[in-house]
């Protein structure tokens, strides 16, 4: 029987000088495949691993006028980069199933126990509907940033540019974290920038940045630590720190945070989903600024994001 082949196969199975069938494609379970093609005449699908591909192969037969099996035609898909997206959505529904289970399961357990009339004092009755509107508190959170972050991502988030003085987004942002801060006896710092810069941004977004980083700096820092907002020149590019002395990222996680859902503590006991740094990373590559981060386990973080100056400014 004659072979045609198509030249990208061996590309894929890295052959191409060895001889026989398995020098051109060395998966015997393939030929195997083939002679069942040619024999019984109908199709077969197989999916395999070749090195780090992974590979969609059907074989199907080809047929003269009259009808009897004349040859097979093998297709090869590499599908390594679809099978990976497909991964990343069945981990993703996985992770809102379970974070919309959790806070769904808490109010109907509370809401059934009140119908039942199981809770016979008004004490007690007081704090189940106080759970319960903490429950749905944290559902409709969670809701909203799922919201914010796919919106993000299928660009309908309006990234209109207007010129923002960095110094005015910073202080605003500042006012309202020296008393959150404080609440936690955490101290308090920001120092602007010594002359009044302009950017050419979204004041809108870039405070949305701030209150993640801002938010996360006071969840993990310990009463006693301190937190520091500020801001520094280079070039054409101003720097926008936020800096901690809480419990620190270790090396293990810290590629991985701003990845959805992602949290450094595993049994997810500190409150929130993961999302935050998500959304922040989202918003700087909307804007076409950059984000990063700095930490030591123990010692603190820092993270940092640019912005663009304005040019015409002075
Ligand atoms: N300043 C920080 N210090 C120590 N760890 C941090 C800090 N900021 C973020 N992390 C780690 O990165 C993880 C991801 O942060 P992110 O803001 O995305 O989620 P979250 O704060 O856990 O929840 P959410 O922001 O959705 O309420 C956190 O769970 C935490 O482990
Ligand atoms: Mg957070």
């Amino acid at each position: 029987m004659r072979l045609s082949l198509n030249p990208a196969i061996h590309s894929i199975f890295g052959t191409g000088q060895e001889d026989g069938r398995m020098g051109l494609i060395p998966g015997p379970e393939l030929w195997e495949d083939f002679d069942t093609v040619l024999l019984q005449g109908y199709t077969i699908v197989r999916s395999m691993r070749w090195k780090q591909m992974v590979l969609r192969i059907t074989i199907y037969p080809l047929e003269d006028e009259l009808h009897n099996v004349a040859g097979a035609v093998g297709l090869f898909r590499d599908v390594t980069e679809s099978e990976r997206l497909e991964k990343t959505r069945r981990e993703y529904v996985a992770n809102v199933s379970h974070e919309l289970h959790t806070p769904v399961s808490a109010l109907r357990a509370l809401s059934e126990t009140l119908i039942d009339n199981m809770v016979p004092d008004e004490e007690t009755k007081k704090r189940y509907y106080g759970h319960m509107l903490h429950e749905t508190v944290r559902l409709s959170r969670l809701i909203d940033d799922l919201l914010t972050l796919s919106r993000l991502q299928s660009g309908a988030v309006s990234t209109q540019r207007e010129v923002c003085h960095i110094n005015r987004i910073m202080s605003d942002v500042a006012d309202r974290y020296t008393v959150l801060a404080g609440e936690k006896s955490i101290e308090f710092s920001f120092s602007p920038l010594p002359d009044d810069l302009t950017i050419i941004s979204s004041a809108d977004l870039v405070e949305q940045v701030l209150i993640i980083l801002l938010d996360n700096a006071i969840k993990y820092t310990l009463p006693d630590g301190s937190i520091k907002l500020f801001a520094s020149l280079d070039d054409n590019n101003i720097k926008v720190s936020v800096s901690d002395t809480g419990i620190g990222i270790s090396p293990d996680d810290l590629p991985h945070i701003f990845e959805r859902f992602y949290k450094a503590d595993k049994a997810h006991a500190t409150q929130g989903t993961g999302l935050g740094l998500a959304i922040a990373f989202e918003i700087i590559q909307r804007l076409g600024e950059q984000i990063y981060v700095e930490s030591q386990p123990g010692k603190g973080s820092t993270f940092t994001f640019t912005l663009t100056r304005e040019s015409a400014a002075t």
